[in-house]
């Protein structure tokens, strides 16, 4: 529950200005149910966006400066509109700087100057997509009070481009896609190649998904992801000997690639190559048993998709693995799987609503003998994607 009352209050003492201009947005984190590391690969993905995420609030200066400041952390920034480049010591600040950055390339030069206090409830670094959910809020912000048109396909594919290429994180379009284009009580069934989507309803009735944090720092995420992706090309190369045309994984059927994987000499990038394809596979397989209301099946496809992360993709670790398999021992559970990019981060389970306080117990008991790591759950439920707040929220 964000307390707006409080973070005007907030705004007032750092900014100075009266409450009346102050207007508030706020974009989700997100977590992903299932289809990971395949967005990249021109596959499909189903996430959802929280109930919790980034609280914009800002106003008009009469000059043409942008202010950051944040809740969270200390850091301040004061930047002149014109002439925005990346710089390590701005630290959080280069994500709304990005935006900003890639409004001005796609030719929409900021009006007037802002004041912008961030408020993050997403824990960060766990990979539930807290950067995404700064670009999108700064975005969608930026764009509405210029009175220019929204459209939060667009704002997405920008701060992915954005994330890309002024901040220098190789993500995929999922998390900026998910946070700009979530509906409350429902997935997103995303096809990353052409980006149609489908709004579809998450009805998991008496079970609920619990996030559960490892507190884990993602240590050497990008270098290690990016080595991922760096493989998965590797593997389009080699398999371009039987598809000439073949670009990304996600072209290819399952029947296709394991006719042709044997194409790819290097046994571990088969391996990768074989996790992106059958975890495509696995979507498809998700709609079909959600379609018929049977989270049993559900719940095996999750653990199926994080048993190869773990040994196929390699994207897990003992951290997340450890909690997974804790999880998976608590009756009441239908399945657990890690979500993101991996490498620490978070898990997903779905779990009986009965079961939840003896799952949030166990496994973080289990966990914490295990890690020496104190671990956060939380219950969640499928909010809205970026939106202007008009009320207490
Ligand atoms: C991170 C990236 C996404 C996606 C996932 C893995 O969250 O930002 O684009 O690749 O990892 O599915």
């Amino acid at each position: 529950m964000v307390n707006l009352t409080a973070l005007k209050t907030q705004f007032i003492q750092a900014y100075g200005s009266d409450e009346s201009g102050i207007q508030v947005f706020h974009a989700p984190g997100r977590v992903n149910l299932i289809g990971e590391h395949t967005d990249y690969n021109g596959g499909s993905v189903f996430p959802a966006a929280l109930t919790f995420g980034t609280t914009l609030l800002l106003s008009a200066r009469a000059d043409r400066k942008l202010a950051f400041a944040s809740t969270n952390f200390p850091l301040t920034r004061e930047v002149d509109i014109e002439g925005i480049a990346f710089n390590e010591a701005d630290d959080w600040t280069n994500y709304p700087k990005g935006i900003v950055w890639e409004l001005a390339q796609r030719g929409i030069e900021l009006s007037q100057g802002y004041n912008m206090l961030y408020h993050g409830e997403i824990p960060n670094g766990a990979g539930l997509s807290s950067s995404a959910s700064i670009e999108v809020v700064t975005a969608f912000a930026l764009l509405t009070l210029e009175g220019k048109s929204i459209d939060t396909v667009q704002i997405a594919q920008w701060s992915q481009h954005a994330e890309n290429q002024f901040v220098g994180v190789n993500c995929g379009i999922m998390d900026q896609f998910a946070v700009a284009n979530g509906v409350k009580d429902h997935a997103i069934l995303l096809d990353c190649d052409t980006l149609k989507y489908e709004l579809v309803p998450f009805q998991s009735g008496e079970y609920k998904l619990v996030i559960g944090n490892t507190n884990k720092r993602r240590g050497l995420v990008d270098s290690k992801y990016n080595e991922r992706r760096a493989q998965c090309e590797q593997a389009v190369q080699h398999l371009q000997q039987a598809f000439p045309e073949l670009t990304l994984l996600g072209q290819l059927t399952l029947e296709q690639f394991n006719a042709n994987a044997y194409l790819i000499q290097d046994e571990t990038v088969r391996r990768r190559a074989r996790h992106v394809v059958e975890e495509i596979d696995r979507v498809a397989q998700s709609m079909v048993v959600l379609n018929n209301n049977d989270l049993d099946s559900f719940g095996k496809l999750m653990n199926a998709s994080h048993d190869s992360l773990r040994d196929l993709y390699e994207v897990t670790g003992i951290e997340l693995d450890t909690m997974v398999a804790a999880a998976r021992q608590v009756p009441g559970v239908l399945g657990s799987r890690m979500t993101g990019a991996g490498f620490g981060g978070c898990t997903v389970s779905l779990v009986h609503e009965a079961s939840i306080e003896r799952f949030i117990a166990n496994v973080g008991n289990v966990y914490e003998k295990a890690t020496g790591l104190v671990p956060a759950f939380y219950v969640c439920d499928i909010g809205d994607g970026v939106h202007q707040v008009k009320e207490e929220v």
